[in-house]
């Protein structure tokens, strides 16, 4: 079976009740017919507002983190079971900026992503090497070990959204070529083939983020492989409808 192509906004910490719900206003005329998933990861807070102004729409809501316990002495956390409450679809799981900012590791990106799926929600699981790591020629060897520690005890891999971005694309305006791109994330589904099997690998949905704007998508959506798009900063923009229309 095909899949389905899946562009996601990655608001990061961006937007307020008003001009998000606004945004969303603006965009849903502008995404229905979309021929793929569609959804916009914000800020936990914004989760209640904007999941009611995404009603009816065929935008969904997502998150842009998720802790791993169900409940406890974890000051600024938020749960799996927080975002079902208000019908969260989606998780971002791992962003790079995570990682660099916050001190995540593969580990507990590991751990995030087990408590995501015991809850029914779709991680978003970003991976990607740095400038100096691709430079170094080391972006098959992170991706690798990435992908071996944050799936840990992952049994389903097809319930999984792999997010591939690779560092020194984010937010610089310095987007990965489509070959680039294109490259990696089909070594991304190889590695998945040997991990789980051929079939699962062909059925995960794996995407393309970093500086991803209405006028590079069409040639990364063209390749076999890329299956979508996690959009930062285009994604706070009625440029975004342009992206899931990337088809049209
Ligand atoms: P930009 O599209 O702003 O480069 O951000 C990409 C990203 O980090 C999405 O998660």
């Amino acid at each position: 079976m095909a899949r389905k192509p899946f562009i996601a906004g990655n608001w990061k910490m961006n937007m307020t009740v008003a001009t998000g719900t606004q945004l969303i206003k603006d965009l849903a005329p502008l995404v229905k017919d979309a021929n793929c998933d569609v959804a916009l990861c914000v800020p936990a807070i914004l989760v209640p507002a904007m999941t009611e102004a995404a009603k009816g729409t065929n935008i969904a809501i997502g998150a842009e983190n998720v802790h791993w316990a169900a409940s406890g002495a974890y000051t600024g956390e938020v749960s799996a079971a927080m975002l079902k409450d208000y019908g969260v679809k989606y998780v971002i799981i791992g962003h790079s900026e995570r990682r660099q900012y916050f001190g995540e590791t593969d580990e507990t990106v590991n751990r995030r992503v087990l408590a995501a799926l015991s809850a029914g929600l779709t991680p978003i699981m970003c991976i990607g090497e740095t400038l100096s790591q691709r430079e170094a020629g080391e972006t098959e060897a992170v991706i690798t070990r990435q992908l071996d520690t944050d799936l840990q005890g992952v049994e389903d891999i097809t319930k999984i959204v792999i997010a591939y971005e690779p560092v020194w694309a984010i937010g610089t305006g310095r987007t990965a070529t489509d070959e680039q791109a294109e490259e990696t994330i089909a070594f991304i589904r190889r590695r998945l083939a040997e991990m789980y099997c051929p079939k699962c690998a062909e059925q995960v949905i794996i995407q393309y983020g970093g500086s991803m704007n209405a006028g590079n998508c069409k040639g990364l959506m063209a390749q076999p492989d890329i299956d979508g798009g996690l959009i930062g900063g285009a994604s706070l923009k009625l440029d975004f409808a342009k992206i899931v229309n990337w088809d049209k």
